[in-house]
């Protein structure tokens, strides 16, 4: 196994997670093509570890904090490390050293680049991305709020510690409407996979429903609502890690339509 920088014969695997053969990834959309468009000159940084036929097995990448929804300074923040874990397709490449040696190259592709410290984030859950992994590999939990764990190692003495960047809005409710509401940044497909299917049974519910998409790769937009990926329905805030279904969405958009009347 090499860990190798992003290269254009990957871009397709990258785009999709590493999950090439998952029918639910096309639904993604091309959103993270287009954020990695926007991010690939702005110190995006991306390592993939590549096995000795060539397959890719893992992911990391990171960002300078200021695209995160963590505030810091000069410090890079890691928005996915992602080692494929299913039987599907190229097959399960976890607790191989993988995830590992991805940490290890993006901390140092990240000193050299002068940064003085990188920060993760995980749940403080027993499964998807787990805190506890990122306090195996010597990372300090540094804030919380409500299961996002953020951590970081500092490089510096002078390194001053992150934050979460808090909610400040909540949309409301339109009298005689319900209001699907979905931030949307780009850089996660399972997050964009969700926009696609709240619009798509927004759309197919009639026009009582409206479907409105905040853009927060702008910053502006991200800062005055604190949500950098999230869905609203009407006032309530809807889970979306893991991705629910559109049946679960459009469910859900019933119920408030019902109310309407
Ligand atoms: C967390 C993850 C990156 C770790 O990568 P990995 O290649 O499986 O881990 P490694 O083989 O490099 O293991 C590194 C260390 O972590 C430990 N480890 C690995 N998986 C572990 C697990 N599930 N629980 C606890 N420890 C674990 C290993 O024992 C090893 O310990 P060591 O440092 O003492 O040798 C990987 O399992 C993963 O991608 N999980 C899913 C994360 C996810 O949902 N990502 C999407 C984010 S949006």
């Amino acid at each position: 196994m090499k860990i190798i920088d992003l290269e254009e014969r990957y871009l397709k695997e990258y785009f999709m997670c590493l999950e090439t053969w998952s029918d639910e990834m096309k639904e993604a959309k091309d959103h993270k093509e287009k954020w990695y468009n926007k991010m690939k000159d702005k110190n995006l940084g991306v390592k993939l570890a590549v096995d000795d036929e060539g397959v890719v097995g893992g992911m990391i990448q990171y960002v300078p904090i200021e695209y995160s929804n963590a505030e810091g300074e000069d410090l890079y923040f890691i928005n996915c490390i992602w080692v494929h874990g299913y039987e599907e397709g190229q097959g399960d490449y976890q607790k191989k050293g993988y995830g590992k040696a991805l940490i290890q190259a993006a901390e140092n592709d990240v000193k050299k680049r002068g940064a003085k410290g990188i920060v993760a984030w995980g749940l403080s859950l027993p499964f998807w991305m787990k805190a506890s992994w990122f306090k195996k590999q010597g990372y300090i939990k540094v804030d919380k709020e409500s299961v996002a764990v953020l951590l970081w190692k500092p490089f510096t003495d002078d390194a001053m510690p992150p934050k979460w960047i808090r909610q400040k809005m909540a949309p409301q409710s339109i009298p005689g409407k319900v209001l699907v509401t979905s931030f949307l940044n780009g850089w996660c497909p399972a997050q964009n996979l969700v926009n696609e299917r709240a619009k798509r049974a927004a759309n197919d519910l009639g026009d009582k429903v409206l479907f409105k998409e905040i853009d927060t790769f702008d910053r502006e937009n991200f800062l005055n609502w604190g949500l950098l990926d999230a869905l609203y329905i009407d006032d309530q805030f809807v889970r979306t890690g893991p991705p629910p279904s559109y049946e679960k969405i459009k469910k859900k958009i019933t119920k408030r339509l019902k109310k309407l009347k």
